[in-house]
């Protein structure tokens, strides 16, 4: 399973990182405290790709916490990470929100890639944890249920509404997922709890030659849409089978809409 998800996590992030808002990183980083060396935590971090992108942004004294549910893939992060800085790592898992300790002190709160994978009321706790400690926050690369396929097939909107719907009833332990709606309730969690907050489109924009991402892509929507509607299998893989030939013909593109969101307190 972890290495799986591992081998999905190094094939997204040349396109994770192209595609995230520099501008918006700045913003929050403009925002951070410079008085001493910046303790930073990163939520459900996988091999580190947030840290990664980050620390060309970040001044040089900074300390990062890293947690994560999966033990290999944190070692990973662990490894990847270790030329660049020490990093400490904490395993559990972070849908029930009890660990307080986590937050204290920190002056920066992160993740990148989850909150479409977490429900409202997450949400709502993450936000009230952040406003405790006066951390800023970035979240980045929250998908918004939108993405454009060309050269078009008639099924593509139909696909999409059902990988949304999956998307919406998923649950990985954060309560039902908010899906393509993260980035609306996210941004209205956290300037309740007094948030300033920016948000910027951070769409993938894949070429024809990212092959690999672009099967593994189509594959996930094909399996998320027939586990959610099996009644509709023949049309999916129908459509499966004419998009990943677009793809082996060199001719596929493909954008998938996300959104950053940065915050800060005044
Ligand atoms: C889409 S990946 C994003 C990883 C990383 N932030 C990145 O951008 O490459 C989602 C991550 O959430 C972690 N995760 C999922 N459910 C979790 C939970 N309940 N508690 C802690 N981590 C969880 C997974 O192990 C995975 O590393």
């Amino acid at each position: 399973m972890s290495e799986s998800l591992s081998d999905w996590l190094a094939l997204r992030e040349p396109a994770d990182f192209a595609a995230r808002s520099a501008a918006l990183t700045r913003a929050v980083v403009d925002a951070l405290p410079r008085r001493r060396p910046l303790r930073i935590l990163d939520l459900a971090t996988g091999t580190g790709a947030n840290v990664r992108y980050l620390a060309r942004f970040l001044p040089p004294d900074h300390k990062w916490l890293l947690v994560d549910r999966d033990p290999e893939l944190l070692a990973e992060a662990s490894r990847r990470t270790a030329a660049m800085m020490a990093v400490d790592t904490k395993c559990f898992d972070l849908g029930p929100l009890d660990r307080p300790e986590i937050f204290a002190n920190r002056d920066f709160v992160t993740a990148s890639a989850l909150l479409d994978l977490v429900s409202e009321r997450w949400l709502r706790d993450l936000a009230e944890r952040c406003r405790a400690a006066r951390a800023a926050v970035l979240f980045a690369l929250t998908y918004n249920g939108r993405s454009q396929c060309s050269p078009v097939e008639p099924e593509d909107d139909a696909i999409r509404e059902l990988m949304n719907r999956h998307q919406r009833a998923n649950d990985k332990g954060f309560g039902r997922a908010a899906g393509p709606d993260a980035v609306d309730r996210a941004e209205r969690c956290f300037a309740a709890a007094g948030y300033v907050m920016t948000r910027e489109p951070s769409d993938w924009a894949l070429p024809s030659e990212m092959h690999a991402l672009q099967r593994e892509l189509i594959e996930g929507w094909a399996e998320a849409a027939a586990e959610i509607a099996p009644e509709e299998s023949a049309m999916i893989q129908s459509w499966r089978v004419r998009r990943q030939d677009h793809v082996a013909q060199n001719r596929s593109r493909i954008v998938v809409g996300h959104d950053d969101l940065g915050g800060w307190l005044p």
